[in-house]
């Protein structure tokens, strides 16, 4: 599965821009969660995270061995389906969601599947209000990003890098600007070169989506 549904309609653009974006954008996700499953919570791990970290398929410009398991940082971990995969595989992970309700099925999930994930309800661009100093190995970010407003993405870079362990790894899922109906969602190769200095984009690789979407690898430092 390398085509997570994505959609998410928005009337954001009409409630203006800075913190009232943020706040219509927490309200519209928080809607989402509270009505009943979200559209993308398929509850698969998407297979490019499985080539990650199991070593299955080929990753350009990687080996086509498995990721030896270290310290993981989930950005909008929704229900946990992801944070759990990689706990199940060694990672010490920790997982941040914007939304309450969304913590507190990814917790049952975790206590149901019986492994350790630290969950935190919080905003992936404001990591130094939460528990979760580094350094980390991997970050993982399934449609986050790409939906976070522009004026905190550059924070949501710079709690990247500055948890990152030399080398660190950024798996992340967005889709293309236009895609939403807002003026503000979806990400580009540019974007992210600009916003995450220190960090070589090392693979595009575009989703299957009947609309455009992509999985960037970053890796800090460039090692
Ligand atoms: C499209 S959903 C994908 C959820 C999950 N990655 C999945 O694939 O099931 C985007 C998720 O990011 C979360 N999110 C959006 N902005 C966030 C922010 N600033 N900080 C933390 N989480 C955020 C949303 O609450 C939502 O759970």
């Amino acid at each position: 599965m390398d085509t997570p549904n994505t959609a998410r309609s928005t009337d954001v653009d009409r409630i203006g821009s800075g913190p009232d974006q943020e706040e219509a954008v927490l309200r519209e996700l928080e809607e989402y969660y509270r009505t009943g499953k979200p559209p993308w919570d398929s509850g698969v791990t998407p297979p490019e995270l499985v080539a990650l970290i199991e070593g299955r398929g080929e990753r350009r410009g990687e080996g086509d061995g498995a990721l030896p398991p270290g310290r993981a940082l989930e950005l909008g971990c929704g229900t946990g389906t992801n944070a759990i995969y990689l706990a199940r595989h060694g990672w010490e992970v920790v997982a941040v969601d914007l939304v309450g309700r969304a913590i507190e099925q990814a917790r049952e999930k975790a206590d149901a599947a019986g492994v350790a994930v630290r969950l935190l309800h919080g905003d992936a661009t404001r990591l130094d209000e939460l528990d979760a100093s580094g350094p980390y190995d991997l970050f993982f970010d399934l449609s986050c990003f790409c939906g976070i407003p522009p004026h905190r993405r550059d924070a949501y870079a710079a709690g990247l890098t500055s948890r990152a362990a030399p080398g660190a790894r950024l798996l992340m899922f967005g889709y293309g600007p236009g895609v939403l109906d807002d003026k503000f969602s979806g990400v580009t190769a540019d974007e992210l070169r600009a916003r995450f200095a220190g960090w070589e984009l090392a693979d595009i690789t575009p989703g299957t989506n009947p609309f455009p979407t992509f999985w960037f690898t970053l890796r800090y430092g460039g090692a």
